[in-house]
């Protein structure tokens, strides 16, 4: 057996998912497969608070529109806790296109195009480590 991997991620259901009602279908999707919520919360994010989570992405043409769109309601943040935590939530998210996504995925489920896409993962160990941090205080991440 290979040594466990217990991981702490970031998953973002977006303002088009919360807006069409889909908040306890997919939390109980990401629960059904294994996850443990350790975190919880809806907030409605500033336009200048959706430019500072998604500064790696400034240089993109897609910028503007993705912060308008992230701000333009509200999103449900929670942490997630399991084996694997990082690469297993983005496989249940599927592809950034939901088009392109496999069967079975939330985007592939419940996305409307490449960028209302219904969920956000973090993408790696450092960018799961400063998502938490955005959203999640010191006290909340020290459970
Ligand atoms: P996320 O960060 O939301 O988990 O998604 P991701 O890693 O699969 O995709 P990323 O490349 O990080 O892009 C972040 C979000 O920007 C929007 N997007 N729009 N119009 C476009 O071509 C385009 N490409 C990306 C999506 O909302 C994407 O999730
Ligand atoms: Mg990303």
């Amino acid at each position: 057996m290979g040594d466990l991997l217990l991981e702490r991620t970031l998953a973002i259901i977006k303002p088009d998912a919360v807006k069409r009602h889909l908040t306890g279908e997919i939390l109980r999707q990401i629960e059904n497969t294994g996850f443990t919520l350790r975190g919880l919360k809806m907030l409605h994010l500033t336009r200048v608070q959706a430019e500072h989570f998604y500064e790696v992405h400034k240089a993109r043409p897609f910028f503007g529109s993705l912060c308008q769109y992230m701000s333009s309601g509200p999103v449900v943040v929670a942490m997630l806790e399991g084996e694997r935590a990082i690469e297993r939530w983005r496989e249940l998210m599927g592809a950034t296109d939901p088009a392109k996504a496999a069967a079975g995925t939330l985007r592939k489920q419940f996305g409307t195009d490449i960028e209302q896409n219904a969920v956000h993962g973090s993408d790696g160990p450092e960018t799961a480590a400063r998502e938490l941090g955005f959203f999640f205080s010191g006290l909340e991440l020290a459970g």
